[in-house]
Order: structure tokens, then sequence, then C-alpha cells
């Protein structure tokens, strides 16, 4: 046998042998190189499944909140245009009022005078449920009766006692009454706290004495109520000031005497702690 003949008959089998277990190694190596970057692809794929799930649920939850807040919005606007509307219902009836009687806003005690033949253009009675004295007849203004009436409502729902003891009177009645208040206390007192006939805040019906059951119709010791505190604090929201406070030039203090004069005026008298008759 040459020596030619034995390699190829060792050398060829050997070196076959090598080069299958290399093409093996390398192609379960490369099986298991496409095995990991598959099992890796995979695991970023799912990670970013979960990334795109989180970002879907928070712009979900946004949207959500967004659409709540657009919500809130749009409702607070429709109550701001309910608000808007009422307030210019108000104030277009009071400027209504005050141009088909320019009385009406005008100040009277001791500045102006209202003439004998001068009557609001019309009066209503007060429901008697409201009245100190329920079988007497008293009268306010009647475009005012509905902000005489949401005031006293509003009070009672808040569980004070609040009562009308006086409302319209007319030049006749005011004159009459005065000359009582003369002969029982002295014109000096009386014209400390009653208004001359035709200077009366009385004979334009918009002007209101309220009292209380306890208090009655003296007026003593209203201010210490819980029903001149309330008034102090929401009377301006129905339209209603008060005339005549205390150190005022007209008349003694009178926490029980209420005017209206418009949800605006009122709201910026008491906004800005001014008094009606300070006005110029
Ligand atoms: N008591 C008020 C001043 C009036 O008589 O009008
Ligand atoms: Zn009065």
């Amino acid at each position: 046998m040459g020596a030619m003949a034995f390699s190829a008959r060792v050398l060829v089998p050997a070196v076959l042998a090598v080069l299958i277990l290399l093409g093996g190694g390398y192609a379960l190596y490369h099986e298991y190189t496409v095995a990991s970057i598959a099992q890796s692809n995979l695991a970023s794929t799912t990670a970013a499944e979960d990334a795109l799930q989180a970002t879907l649920a928070r712009t979900t939850q946004d949207r959500n909140s967004l659409q709540d807040a657009l919500t809130a919005e749009q409702n607070k606007n429709q109550t701001f245009e309910k608000q808007i509307s009422q307030i210019s219902g108000t104030v277009g009836q009071l400027d209504q009022l005050s141009k088909t009687d320019p009385q009406l806003l005008a100040k009277y005690s001791k500045v102006y005078f209202l003439n004998e033949n001068y009557t609001p253009a019309s009066i209503a009675d007060i429901d008697s449920k409201y009245l100190y004295e329920p079988t007497r007849t008293v009268q306010t203004l009647a475009p005012i009766q509905g902000h005489l009436y949401a005031m006293l409502d509003a009070a009672r729902a808040s569980g004070v006692d609040m009562l009308v003891a006086s409302g319209y009177r007319s030049f006749g009645t005011q004159a009459a009454l005065k000359s009582e208040y003369k002969v029982t206390y002295g014109a000096g007192t009386a014209n400390s706290f009653s208004a001359d006939q035709g200077y009366s805040e009385h004979q334009l019906g918009t002007a209101f004495d309220l009292t209380t059951t306890k208090v009655g119709g003296t007026f003593t010791g209203f201010e210490k109520t819980s029903t001149y505190t309330w008034l102090e604090a929401n009377a301006y929201q129905y339209g209603f000031i008060l005339s005549y406070p205390k150190g005022n030039s007209y008349y003694e203090y009178e926490p029980w005497h209420w005017r209206y004069v418009g949800i605006d005026l009122a709201t910026k008298l008491h906004v800005e702690g001014q008094n009606f008759y300070d006005l110029d």
C-alpha cells in the first residue's frame, strides 16, 4: 500500500468527519442564535405592546377627564347664562320701572317731596301668611312683590322668623300717622323717627318695616335678632337695602326699615359698604 493510498483512506474520512462535526455545530449554534433573537424580539414586542396599552389607557383616561372638564365648564356656562339673564331681567324690570316712574329710585327722606297725588302705578296686597297682623291689609308696589316674597321665603327656609309689619302708605295715611306721633311723643321726637307726608319711602310702595313674632310692632330689640343679622347678610341679593343705618343724617337708626332699590344697586352698595342716602 502506498503512502498516498493510506492518506486518502484515513484522512479523507477524518476530514469529512471534522467537517460534518463543524457543520453540525454551526447549525446548532445558528439555530440557538435565531431562537434567542426570536425570543428577545418577542419579549421586546410584548413590552412595546404593554407600553402601548398603558399609553392607550392613559389617553382614554385623559380624554375622559377632558370630557368631564368640558361638561363641567358647559354646566357652569349654562348657570352663568341663567344668572345673567335673571339679573338682566331684574335690571331690565327696574330700568323699566324707573323709566315709567322716575320717583322710584329717587331719595325721599327730607330730600325730595313726593306730591300728595303720587300713588304707585300698581299696588298689590301682601299675602297674609307674611304679615305680623294677618287680618290687616298691607300692600306693596306690584312689580316688586315677587322680590319681597323671595326674600321672606329664603329667610324662612333658613329658619329665620320674618314678618311684614308695614308696607305701602298713602300720603293721607302718612299724614295721619305723623300727627298721631306728634301728639303722643311731641314734634321733636316724632320727627326723629317718622317722615312727614310726601317724604316717606313708604309712599313709594317699595319700603317695608320687618319684624319677628316676638319683637312685634314696637321693633324694640330688632337689631339683636337673627332676623336682622340675616337681613344684613342677605337682603341685597333680593334687591333690598337698609335706608337708615346707624349714624345716618335723617332719622334714628331703623334696623327694621328696608327699601327695594333693585339687585344691581343693592349689591353695589353692599359690596362697597355704602349707604343709599350717601350716594350723589
Ligand atoms: N320711619 C320712616 C322714616 C318713615 O316714616 O318713612
Ligand atoms: Zn318704615
